[in-house]
Protein backbone atom coordinates (compact mmCIF):
# COMPACT_ATOMS: atom_id res chain seq x y z
CA UNK A 1 0.00 0.00 0.00
CA UNK A 2 1.40 3.39 -1.06
CA UNK A 3 2.27 6.46 1.72
CA UNK A 4 -0.11 8.87 2.03
CA UNK A 5 1.18 10.82 4.63
CA UNK A 6 4.77 11.38 5.95
CA UNK A 7 6.29 13.13 9.07
CA UNK A 8 10.02 13.36 8.99
CA UNK A 9 11.33 14.71 12.73
CA UNK A 10 8.38 16.48 12.91
CA UNK A 11 8.45 18.21 16.63
CA UNK A 12 6.99 21.34 18.29
CA UNK A 13 8.51 22.77 21.15
CA UNK A 14 6.45 25.86 23.36
CA UNK A 15 10.27 27.82 24.65
CA UNK A 16 12.15 25.21 26.85
CA UNK A 17 9.05 23.02 26.85
CA UNK A 18 8.74 19.78 24.15
CA UNK A 19 5.13 19.31 23.32
CA UNK A 20 5.96 16.86 20.18
CA UNK A 21 9.75 15.30 20.43
CA UNK A 22 10.54 15.11 16.44
CA UNK A 23 8.22 12.48 15.10
CA UNK A 24 8.89 10.05 12.31
CA UNK A 25 5.44 8.44 11.02
CA UNK A 26 3.91 6.89 7.72
CA UNK A 27 0.25 6.84 7.42
CA UNK A 28 -0.81 4.48 4.10
CA UNK A 29 -3.33 5.15 1.98
CA UNK A 30 -6.67 4.07 3.43
CA UNK A 31 -5.49 3.54 6.78
CA UNK A 32 -7.32 4.19 9.91
CA UNK A 33 -4.23 5.26 12.33
CA UNK A 34 -5.36 6.32 16.04
CA UNK A 35 -2.95 8.68 18.11
CA UNK A 36 -3.44 6.94 21.91
CA UNK A 37 -2.19 7.94 24.98
CA UNK A 38 -2.69 9.63 28.26
CA UNK A 39 -3.99 13.69 28.48
CA UNK A 40 -0.87 15.99 27.75
CA UNK A 41 0.97 13.11 25.75
CA UNK A 42 1.25 15.46 22.60
CA UNK A 43 -1.67 13.66 20.57
CA UNK A 44 -3.29 16.90 19.66
CA UNK A 45 -0.37 18.75 18.57
CA UNK A 46 0.59 16.59 16.43
CA UNK A 47 -2.53 16.11 14.74
CA UNK A 48 -2.79 19.89 14.53
CA UNK A 49 0.68 20.07 12.88
CA UNK A 50 -0.39 17.62 10.46
CA UNK A 51 -3.48 20.11 9.72
CA UNK A 52 -1.41 23.05 9.28
CA UNK A 53 -3.00 24.87 12.13
CA UNK A 54 -0.13 24.72 14.93
CA UNK A 55 3.25 25.42 12.84
CA UNK A 56 6.18 22.59 13.39
CA UNK A 57 9.05 23.83 15.39
CA UNK A 58 11.11 21.35 13.51
CA UNK A 59 10.93 18.30 10.62
CA UNK A 60 8.53 17.80 7.52
CA UNK A 61 5.63 17.21 7.26
CA UNK A 62 4.88 15.07 3.30
CA UNK A 63 1.18 14.22 1.73
CA UNK A 64 1.64 12.18 -1.22
CA UNK A 65 5.13 12.37 -1.56
CA UNK A 66 4.92 16.36 -1.47
CA UNK A 67 6.56 18.37 0.81
CA UNK A 68 3.52 20.02 2.51
CA UNK A 69 4.79 21.15 5.54
CA UNK A 70 3.96 24.61 4.80
CA UNK A 71 1.21 24.52 2.71
CA UNK A 72 -1.89 26.44 3.86
CA UNK A 73 -4.67 23.85 6.10
CA UNK A 74 -7.29 24.57 3.48
CA UNK A 75 -4.90 23.38 0.87
CA UNK A 76 -3.98 20.19 2.56
CA UNK A 77 -7.01 18.22 1.12
CA UNK A 78 -7.91 17.51 4.97
CA UNK A 79 -10.84 17.51 7.15
CA UNK A 80 -11.11 18.14 10.40
CA UNK A 81 -13.64 16.72 12.78
CA UNK A 82 -13.62 18.15 16.89
CA UNK A 83 -14.86 16.72 20.10
CA UNK A 84 -17.11 20.40 20.12
CA UNK A 85 -19.25 20.01 17.03
CA UNK A 86 -19.21 23.68 16.15
CA UNK A 87 -22.22 23.69 14.25
CA UNK A 88 -23.79 27.06 13.11
CA UNK A 89 -26.70 26.81 15.05
CA UNK A 90 -29.10 29.38 12.98
CA UNK A 91 -28.32 26.82 9.85
CA UNK A 92 -30.23 23.97 9.39
CA UNK A 93 -28.59 20.41 9.09
CA UNK A 94 -28.68 20.56 5.31
CA UNK A 95 -27.04 24.11 5.61
CA UNK A 96 -24.46 23.25 7.87
CA UNK A 97 -23.12 20.50 5.71
CA UNK A 98 -23.71 22.29 2.23
CA UNK A 99 -21.61 25.21 3.93
CA UNK A 100 -18.01 24.31 3.09
CA UNK A 101 -19.01 22.93 -0.26
CA UNK A 102 -20.35 26.66 -0.64
CA UNK A 103 -17.50 28.23 0.12
CA UNK A 104 -15.59 25.65 -2.01
CA UNK A 105 -17.82 27.18 -4.86
CA UNK A 106 -19.45 23.76 -5.91
CA UNK A 107 -21.97 24.13 -8.50
CA UNK A 108 -25.69 23.65 -7.10
CA UNK A 109 -26.65 20.44 -8.50
CA UNK A 110 -22.98 18.90 -7.59
CA UNK A 111 -23.26 20.46 -4.21
CA UNK A 112 -26.93 19.04 -3.39
CA UNK A 113 -26.27 15.71 -4.50
CA UNK A 114 -22.82 16.04 -1.58
CA UNK A 115 -24.80 16.46 0.64
CA UNK A 116 -27.11 13.98 0.47
CA UNK A 117 -24.49 11.54 0.02
CA UNK A 118 -22.78 12.69 3.15
CA UNK A 119 -26.48 12.60 5.81
CA UNK A 120 -26.98 9.15 3.81
CA UNK A 121 -23.61 8.48 5.00
CA UNK A 122 -24.37 9.58 8.43
CA UNK A 123 -27.99 7.91 8.58
CA UNK A 124 -29.44 11.55 8.94
CA UNK A 125 -31.22 12.54 5.94
CA UNK A 126 -34.13 12.69 7.22
CA UNK A 127 -33.34 15.30 9.73
CA UNK A 128 -31.79 17.09 7.15
CA UNK A 129 -34.51 20.44 8.02
CA UNK A 130 -33.81 20.13 11.83
CA UNK A 131 -31.64 22.81 13.41
CA UNK A 132 -28.68 21.98 15.59
CA UNK A 133 -30.48 22.62 18.70
CA UNK A 134 -32.91 20.37 18.05
CA UNK A 135 -30.46 17.21 17.70
CA UNK A 136 -29.29 14.93 20.31
CA UNK A 137 -25.39 15.33 20.82
CA UNK A 138 -24.92 11.76 18.76
CA UNK A 139 -26.71 13.18 15.88
CA UNK A 140 -25.01 16.97 16.21
CA UNK A 141 -21.93 14.69 15.90
CA UNK A 142 -23.17 13.16 12.83
CA UNK A 143 -23.54 16.21 11.12
CA UNK A 144 -20.09 17.38 11.99
CA UNK A 145 -18.77 14.13 10.23
CA UNK A 146 -21.14 14.73 7.33
CA UNK A 147 -20.11 17.97 7.15
CA UNK A 148 -16.82 16.99 6.72
CA UNK A 149 -17.02 14.31 4.70
CA UNK A 150 -19.17 15.73 1.98
CA UNK A 151 -16.10 17.32 0.26
CA UNK A 152 -14.88 14.04 0.30
CA UNK A 153 -11.01 14.86 1.89
CA UNK A 154 -8.48 12.23 0.76
CA UNK A 155 -7.31 12.25 4.63
CA UNK A 156 -9.54 13.08 7.48
CA UNK A 157 -8.10 14.13 11.19
CA UNK A 158 -10.71 13.39 13.92
CA UNK A 159 -9.63 14.47 17.27
CA UNK A 160 -11.75 13.11 20.20
CA UNK A 161 -14.58 13.19 18.07
CA UNK A 162 -17.22 11.17 20.46
CA UNK A 163 -15.54 12.39 23.59
CA UNK A 164 -19.01 14.24 24.75
CA UNK A 165 -20.95 10.90 24.35
CA UNK A 166 -22.31 8.64 27.33
CA UNK A 167 -20.67 5.13 26.65
CA UNK A 168 -23.55 3.26 24.65
CA UNK A 169 -23.51 6.11 22.30
CA UNK A 170 -19.63 6.25 22.00
CA UNK A 171 -19.56 2.26 21.66
CA UNK A 172 -22.51 2.80 18.56
CA UNK A 173 -20.51 5.26 17.37
CA UNK A 174 -17.29 3.73 17.04
CA UNK A 175 -19.27 0.88 15.17
CA UNK A 176 -20.48 3.50 12.69
CA UNK A 177 -17.45 5.43 12.12
CA UNK A 178 -15.75 2.23 10.93
CA UNK A 179 -18.32 1.61 8.55
CA UNK A 180 -17.60 5.11 7.20
CA UNK A 181 -14.09 4.89 6.97
CA UNK A 182 -14.76 1.87 4.70
CA UNK A 183 -16.93 2.97 2.76
CA UNK A 184 -15.11 6.74 1.94
CA UNK A 185 -12.19 4.66 1.34
CA UNK A 186 -10.10 8.15 2.99
CA UNK A 187 -7.15 7.65 5.23
CA UNK A 188 -8.62 8.36 8.69
CA UNK A 189 -5.83 10.02 11.94
CA UNK A 190 -8.18 9.91 15.22
CA UNK A 191 -6.88 10.62 18.65
CA UNK A 192 -8.49 9.52 21.65
CA UNK A 193 -7.07 8.73 25.20
CA UNK A 194 -9.70 5.25 25.31
CA UNK A 195 -7.59 2.36 24.28
CA UNK A 196 -11.00 0.03 24.24
CA UNK A 197 -12.27 2.55 21.03
CA UNK A 198 -8.28 2.84 19.70
CA UNK A 199 -8.11 -1.12 19.82
CA UNK A 200 -12.33 -1.47 18.20
CA UNK A 201 -11.36 0.98 15.40
CA UNK A 202 -7.65 1.30 14.36
CA UNK A 203 -5.61 -0.58 11.49
CA UNK A 204 -2.08 0.60 13.49
CA UNK A 205 -2.19 2.56 16.50
CA UNK A 206 0.68 5.02 17.74
CA UNK A 207 0.83 5.26 21.01
CA UNK A 208 2.02 8.55 22.86
CA UNK A 209 3.93 8.70 25.63
CA UNK A 210 5.50 11.95 27.76
CA UNK A 211 5.73 13.54 23.66
CA UNK A 212 7.30 11.05 21.89
CA UNK A 213 6.19 7.47 20.28
CA UNK A 214 6.11 4.12 22.25
CA UNK A 215 5.29 2.07 19.98
CA UNK A 216 3.17 1.93 16.87
CA UNK A 217 1.73 -0.95 15.84
CA UNK A 218 -1.41 -3.07 15.38
CA UNK A 219 -3.91 -3.44 17.77
CA UNK A 220 -3.08 -7.35 17.99
CA UNK A 221 0.51 -6.55 18.01
CA UNK A 222 0.26 -3.44 20.83
CA UNK A 223 -1.66 -6.50 23.34
CA UNK A 224 0.33 -9.56 22.77
CA UNK A 225 3.81 -8.14 22.01
CA UNK A 226 4.04 -4.52 24.19
CA UNK A 227 7.56 -2.96 23.58
CA UNK A 228 7.24 -1.61 27.14
CA UNK A 229 6.05 -1.30 30.57
CA UNK A 230 4.29 1.84 29.78
CA UNK A 231 2.53 0.07 26.35
CA UNK A 232 1.66 -3.39 28.83
CA UNK A 233 0.32 -1.30 31.61
CA UNK A 234 -1.60 1.56 29.38
CA UNK A 235 -3.24 -1.22 26.97
CA UNK A 236 -5.78 -3.91 28.47
CA UNK A 237 -5.07 -5.33 31.93
CA UNK A 238 -2.03 -6.46 32.64
CA UNK A 239 -0.32 -8.83 35.82
CA UNK A 240 3.62 -7.36 35.51
CA UNK A 241 5.79 -9.74 37.15
CA UNK A 242 9.17 -8.26 38.63
CA UNK A 243 11.99 -10.26 38.92
CA UNK A 244 15.89 -10.86 38.68
CA UNK A 245 17.51 -13.21 35.72
CA UNK A 246 18.51 -16.64 37.59
CA UNK A 247 19.99 -17.32 34.28
CA UNK A 248 19.33 -17.54 30.36
CA UNK A 249 16.21 -19.04 30.61
CA UNK A 250 15.18 -18.60 34.23
CA UNK A 251 13.65 -15.54 36.15
CA UNK A 252 13.18 -15.32 39.68
CA UNK A 253 9.87 -13.95 40.50
CA UNK A 254 7.82 -14.14 43.88
CA UNK A 255 10.82 -16.81 45.52
CA UNK A 256 9.76 -19.15 42.46
CA UNK A 257 11.73 -19.89 39.35
CA UNK A 258 9.17 -18.68 36.59
CA UNK A 259 10.38 -20.35 33.27
CA UNK A 260 11.19 -18.06 30.55
CA UNK A 261 11.77 -20.21 27.26
CA UNK A 262 8.77 -20.49 25.14
CA UNK A 263 7.53 -17.03 26.79
CA UNK A 264 6.44 -14.08 23.63
CA UNK A 265 10.05 -11.77 23.70
CA UNK A 266 12.31 -14.48 25.19
CA UNK A 267 14.10 -14.96 22.38
CA UNK A 268 15.59 -11.92 21.64
CA UNK A 269 16.46 -10.70 25.26
CA UNK A 270 18.72 -13.98 26.86
CA UNK A 271 20.97 -11.33 28.37
CA UNK A 272 21.15 -12.08 32.50
CA UNK A 273 22.57 -8.90 34.21
CA UNK A 274 21.33 -7.33 37.39
CA UNK A 275 18.64 -5.62 35.73
CA UNK A 276 14.98 -6.13 36.43
CA UNK A 277 13.32 -8.16 34.26
CA UNK A 278 9.55 -7.86 33.45
CA UNK A 279 6.86 -10.69 32.72
CA UNK A 280 3.23 -9.45 31.46
CA UNK A 281 0.53 -12.10 31.79
CA UNK A 282 -3.20 -10.91 30.90
CA UNK A 283 -5.78 -12.27 33.30
CA UNK A 284 -7.40 -14.18 30.31
CA UNK A 285 -3.98 -16.31 29.76
CA UNK A 286 -3.94 -16.87 33.88
CA UNK A 287 -6.01 -19.59 35.40
CA UNK A 288 -6.06 -20.82 38.74
CA UNK A 289 -5.11 -24.14 39.87
CA UNK A 290 -4.13 -26.47 43.17
CA UNK A 291 -1.19 -24.48 44.43
CA UNK A 292 0.98 -27.48 44.11
CA UNK A 293 0.12 -27.45 39.84
CA UNK A 294 0.78 -23.25 40.38
CA UNK A 295 4.09 -21.52 38.83
CA UNK A 296 3.25 -19.21 41.05
CA UNK A 297 0.75 -19.83 44.47
CA UNK A 298 -0.92 -17.04 46.48
CA UNK A 299 -3.96 -16.49 48.50
CA UNK A 300 -7.57 -15.18 46.79
CA UNK A 301 -7.88 -11.50 47.90
CA UNK A 302 -11.09 -10.79 46.15
CA UNK A 303 -13.42 -11.44 43.56
CA UNK A 304 -15.08 -8.98 41.19
CA UNK A 305 -18.24 -10.18 39.35
CA UNK A 306 -18.33 -8.51 35.95
CA UNK A 307 -21.33 -10.17 34.48
CA UNK A 308 -19.84 -12.31 31.63
CA UNK A 309 -16.74 -13.36 34.42
CA UNK A 310 -15.47 -13.14 37.38
CA UNK A 311 -12.13 -11.50 38.12
CA UNK A 312 -10.10 -12.95 41.40
CA UNK A 313 -7.78 -10.89 42.54
CA UNK A 314 -4.47 -13.43 44.38
CA UNK A 315 -2.11 -12.17 46.59
CA UNK A 316 0.95 -13.13 46.31
CA UNK A 317 4.04 -13.65 48.51
CA UNK A 318 5.08 -10.13 48.16
CA UNK A 319 1.96 -8.47 48.55
CA UNK A 320 1.72 -7.64 45.10
CA UNK A 321 -1.99 -8.54 43.50
CA UNK A 322 -2.17 -10.98 40.01
CA UNK A 323 -5.89 -10.55 38.39
CA UNK A 324 -7.05 -13.69 36.98
CA UNK A 325 -10.16 -14.09 34.67
CA UNK A 326 -12.47 -16.78 35.55
CA UNK A 327 -15.39 -18.10 33.65
CA UNK A 328 -19.02 -17.97 36.05
CA UNK A 329 -19.21 -21.49 37.14
CA UNK A 330 -15.54 -21.27 38.83
CA UNK A 331 -15.93 -19.79 42.35
CA UNK A 332 -12.67 -18.58 44.50
CA UNK A 333 -13.61 -17.81 47.87
CA UNK A 334 -11.79 -15.43 49.37
CA UNK A 335 -9.10 -16.89 51.54
CA UNK A 336 -8.57 -19.83 49.80
CA UNK A 337 -4.69 -21.05 48.86
CA UNK A 338 -4.43 -21.04 45.23
CA UNK A 339 -1.79 -21.91 42.31
CA UNK A 340 -1.85 -19.51 39.10
CA UNK A 341 -0.47 -21.26 35.85
CA UNK A 342 -0.77 -19.84 32.21
CA UNK A 343 0.73 -21.42 28.95
CA UNK A 344 4.17 -19.98 28.47
CA UNK A 345 3.40 -18.40 24.92
CA UNK A 346 0.68 -16.52 26.69
CA UNK A 347 3.33 -14.74 28.98
CA UNK A 348 5.60 -11.76 27.28
CA UNK A 349 9.36 -10.83 28.46
CA UNK A 350 9.65 -7.29 28.22
CA UNK A 351 12.75 -5.94 26.54
CA UNK A 352 15.03 -5.08 29.52
CA UNK A 353 16.34 -2.08 28.16
CA UNK A 354 12.33 -0.33 28.05
CA UNK A 355 11.93 -0.56 31.46
CA UNK A 356 12.70 2.82 33.47
N1 LIG B 1 -0.09 26.62 22.88
C1 LIG B 1 0.60 25.95 23.80
N2 LIG B 1 1.52 26.54 24.58
C2 LIG B 1 2.22 25.84 25.50
N3 LIG B 1 2.08 24.52 25.73
C3 LIG B 1 1.17 23.88 25.00
C4 LIG B 1 0.38 24.53 24.00
N4 LIG B 1 -0.43 23.62 23.41
C5 LIG B 1 -0.18 22.45 24.05
N5 LIG B 1 0.78 22.60 24.98
C6 LIG B 1 1.32 21.55 25.85
O1 LIG B 1 1.79 20.48 25.06
C7 LIG B 1 1.53 19.22 25.69
C8 LIG B 1 0.78 18.33 24.71
O2 LIG B 1 -0.53 18.85 24.53
P1 LIG B 1 -1.62 18.15 23.63
O3 LIG B 1 -2.79 19.04 23.56
O4 LIG B 1 -0.99 17.76 22.34
O5 LIG B 1 -1.93 16.86 24.50
P2 LIG B 1 -2.98 15.69 24.24
O6 LIG B 1 -2.19 14.42 24.16
O7 LIG B 1 -3.85 16.04 23.09
O8 LIG B 1 -3.80 15.69 25.61
P3 LIG B 1 -5.40 15.51 25.90
O9 LIG B 1 -5.67 14.04 25.89
O10 LIG B 1 -5.55 16.09 27.27
O11 LIG B 1 -6.16 16.26 24.85
C9 LIG B 1 0.73 19.54 26.96
O12 LIG B 1 1.60 19.47 28.07
C10 LIG B 1 0.25 20.95 26.72
O13 LIG B 1 0.11 21.65 27.94
MG1 LIG C 1 -5.91 16.50 22.93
Amino acid sequence: MSVKLETRGLGKTYGQFVAVQPTDIQVREGEFLTLLGPSGSGKSTLLQMISGLVPPSSGQLLIDGQEATHTAPGKRGIGLVFQSYALFPHMSVRDNVAYGLRMRKYEKRKLEEAVDDALTMVRMHEFAHRYPSELSGGQQQRIALARCFAYRPSIILLDEPLGALDKNLREHMQLEIRRMHKELGATFIYVTHDQEEALTLSDRICLMNKARIEQLATPQELYDRPASLFAAEFIGHSNVLQGKRENATQLNVEGRLLELSGCVGHETSTQVDNRDNFVLVRPEAARLTEPSAGLLVGKVDECVFLGSDTRALIRLPSGARFSVRCARHIDPRIGDDVGITWDAHRATLLPAQAQP
